[in-house]
């Protein structure tokens, strides 16, 4: 029997991913994951639409993977109104600290502080001065709790709701892709969404969630083409050379304009931390399904002038693919990051050193 075990929960817009950690003998082990397709319009940016389809699609792949423990698994939300913020704090004890949070915040929110759940993260916990810094987490409880709702009736009261760009910082950090010494970014690309976070010395210093992501490129393929949503995805996985369309150079020139401004929308995401923090970026981790775009890679270090490479998570941990062929899994890794991150702070919160 594993020592120790954690659940991560990824529910996104194409669909819901589970991650299952084990330690046995001080080794973290991917003990178990799986993946279920959600119908389209079930999630979109992030929120729950259709509450019955996320619970019928979470439901349907915890009795699949035989997940047990409902009350320990980690959740994620990704929103385009998450708000990371480092921030310092009065030394109070953890209750005044917790429930006086809106207070003190109050000013610094953009919106209604009733309308965001916050949390307060330690980052140097140290004794002896008066303020403690950390950061400032805030979502909408909106989206939290449509989660909540979809999760409940599939039987879950999940030990925790975390956001999705803290569990990608931290499914990186806990196999040493995170240098201490550096600024890093890691850039989650999804359908709708694409989650920016950077990291200096270890501590996230800088998120944003961008209502954009691989659908975008799809969507300017549908339009361009005059061809419905599958035959443009094939065509997008395809790098834009369909053997069967008589309009390659434009199919071609589609992705390529589409894929430009989805660039620049992260290159100008990225220059705005970099402006404001005057540190330099050093490398860059790509993860999400949209990263598996043929070329991305290359197009963004051409204009980020860093280099970027996609996230593997795993590849530290120590992977039982007997039942995989690695080249099978390399596919679906990048999807599973967001998952991996939340199980990994689950495995966290039950003590357990990554
Ligand atoms: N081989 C591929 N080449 C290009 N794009 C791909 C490939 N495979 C998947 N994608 C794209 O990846 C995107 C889905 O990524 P992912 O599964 O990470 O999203 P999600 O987590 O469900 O969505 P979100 O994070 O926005 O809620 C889609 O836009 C899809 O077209
Ligand atoms: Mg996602």
């Amino acid at each position: 029997m594993p020592r120790s075990a954690a659940v991560g929960l990824d529910v996104g817009t194409r669909g819901v991913r589970i991650v299952e950690l084990a330690v046995q003998r001080g080794e973290v082990k991917l003990a178990n994951f799986g993946a279920a397709a959600l119908p389209p319009g079930a999630t979109t940016f992030g929120e729950v639409q259709d509450t019955g389809a996320v619970t019928a699609t979470v439901s349907g792949l915890l009795k699949e993977m035989g997940v047990k423990k409902l009350d320990e698994v980690w959740a994620g939300v990704a929103d385009r109104r998450v708000m990371v913020r480092p921030i310092s704090l009065p030394r109070l004890d953890q209750n005044e600290l917790y429930g006086s949070l809106e207070l003190q915040v109050e000013d610094q929110l953009p919106v209604n502080a009733e309308e965001l759940e916050l949390d307060f993260i330690p980052t140097d916990p140290g004794t002896g001065t008066a303020q403690i810094p950390g950061l400032l987490v805030a979502a909408p409880r909106s989206t939290i709790s449509r989660m909540l709702t979809a999760l409940g009736d599939a039987g879950m009261q999940p030990a925790n709701i975390d956001v999705n760009a803290l569990a990608l910082l931290r499914s990186m950090a806990a196999v040493g892709q995170v240098s201490g010494a550096k600024s890093e970014a890691f850039v989650d690309i999804g359908a709708q969404l694409t989650s920016v976070v950077v990291h200096h010395q270890g501590t996230p210093r800088f998120i944003r969630v961008l209502p954009s992501g691989g659908d975008d490129i799809t969507a300017a393929l549908q339009e361009g083409l005059g061809v419905e949503m599958p035959e443009a995805e094939r065509i997008k996985a395809s790098g834009g050379v369909p053997a069967t369309l008589p309009v390659e150079g434009t199919s071609t020139a589609l992705i390529d304009a589409a894929v430009q401004r989805f660039v620049q929308q992260i290159a100008d995401t990225l220059q705005y931390y970099t402006g404001t923090s005057g540190r330099r970026l050093e490398t860059m981790w790509l993860s999400g399904g949209g990263s598996l775009l043929a070329g991305l890679t290359g197009r963004l270090e051409e204009q980020l002038t860093v280099p970027v490479h996609l996230a593997r998570p795993f590849a530290a941990l120590n992977i039982d693919t007997g039942a995989w062929d690695p080249e099978q899994f390399s596919v679906i890794e990048p999807t599973l990051v967001t998952a991996a991150g939340l199980a990994v702070g689950a495995l966290q919160a039950k003590g357990v050193d990554l």
